[in-house]
């Protein structure tokens, strides 16, 4: 685990830096998980994953209690990037395909759009899924200054492609660049990689905005039913997750349990680069978890009834916790 010591670190470097005081704007890292379910975190109380880094984010900053979703991927992405009901922007609806001819018009406020008229850098790693039919569909065109990773649903961990409508494909850009040497590098580490490679090559002197929008734990490979699950090491899941008896949910385990350490390393690459004590941490899942049936992964939304896709409390309602050195009263659990 890694700890949190802020404090004292803006204390040191107030005799040389002016980056502590209090009008300089925060850095805002948004972590964005990938059908993890309500009781899939340790500060909901699973004893079967272990998440001591997001665990650790709300100890040190506040757990949200009532933080709503909406019941899927692009909906839930087009509310984050517009601040918008997804009704309002025809993304209501199911998921895009691979490819879809669609996209959020142009004309709607987005948040790195803002952003970027207040200074912010802005950058996306990992999962977009907001359209992809054309360049002026994909995150720059929306205020990102660059992105990484792949624009549809969701690719396989280790080739990172996408099946869709009968075809097979690479989905991986660095900045509409396609790259093909990635293949082979499990894709959470992948993510991890890169975030902390924005991170040291951010200008110090303007503010950050990186979300970071992880794969985990949607499935990966494809099949006509969505997917499976694939771990970075089936030794280390065997011996680790033995105690869970459903193969798939032992693998969901080590998933979101790689998600947990690659959060680590990213708080860890914050606080090296000095700017830990001026970041605003937010971490959330998408939606519910599909526990069964399409793109199942054996996530659990107990005590909720319902899952991903669906408006019951299981599909919407989404373990979310956000962390400032700021905030007076942390480790509270907020419920409004
Ligand atoms: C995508 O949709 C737009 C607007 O309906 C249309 O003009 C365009 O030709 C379509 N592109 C493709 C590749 O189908
Ligand atoms: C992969 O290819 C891209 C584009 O050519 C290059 O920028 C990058 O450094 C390469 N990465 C690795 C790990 O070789």
């Amino acid at each position: 685990m890694y700890l949190i010591k802020v404090s004292q670190f803006c204390l040191a470097l107030v005799g040389v830096a002016s980056w502590c005081n209090a009008e300089k704007k925060p850095n805002i890292v948004m972590i964005v998980a990938d059908d993890v379910g309500w009781n899939d975190v340790g500060f909901h109380g699973s004893n079967q994953i272990d998440t001591p880094n997001i665990d650790a984010l709300g100890l040190n900053g506040i757990y949200f209690d009532r933080y709503y979703a909406q019941q899927s991927c692009t909906p839930s992405r087009s509310a984050l990037l517009t601040g918008r009901y997804p009704i309002r922007l025809g993304y209501q609806g199911k998921p895009l395909h691979a490819g879809e001819n669609r996209s959020i018009s142009h004309d709607f406020w987005t948040l790195p759009k803002a952003l970027k008229g207040l200074g912010y850098m802005n950058h996306l790693v990992g999962k977009w899924h907001l359209g992809s039919a054309s360049k002026n569909f994909t995150p720059q065109a929306y205020g990102y200054d660059s992105h990484y990773g792949y624009l549809d649903g969701f690719v396989s961990y280790f080739d990172h492609d996408i099946q869709s409508d009968g075809h097979l494909g690479k989905d991986m850009y660095s900045d509409h660049q396609p790259l093909t040497n990635t293949t082979g590098e499990y894709f959470t580490d992948l993510v991890t990689r890169k975030s902390i490679e924005v991170i040291k090559n951010h200008p110090q002197e303007k503010p950050l905005h990186l979300v970071i929008s992880h794969l985990a734990a949607h499935t990966g490979k494809s099949t006509s039913m969505g997917g499976f699950l694939e771990v970075a090491s089936d030794e280390y899941n065997d011996k680790k997750y033995g105690y869970i008896p459903d193969k798939i949910r032992r693998m969901y385990a080590e998933i979101v349990e790689r998600m947990d350490t690659s959060i680590g390393d990213v708080v860890e690459a914050l606080d090296r680069k000095g700017i830990l004590d001026n970041t605003i941490i937010v971490f959330f899942s998408d939606n519910g978890a599909p526990t069964n049936g399409f793109f199942k992964n054996r996530g659990s939304n107990f005590p909720f009834r319902g899952i991903k896709l669906s408006l019951f409390e299981g599909g919407v309602r989404v373990p979310a916790v956000v962390y400032s050195s700021k905030f007076k009263n942390k480790g509270r659990i907020y419920k409004n």
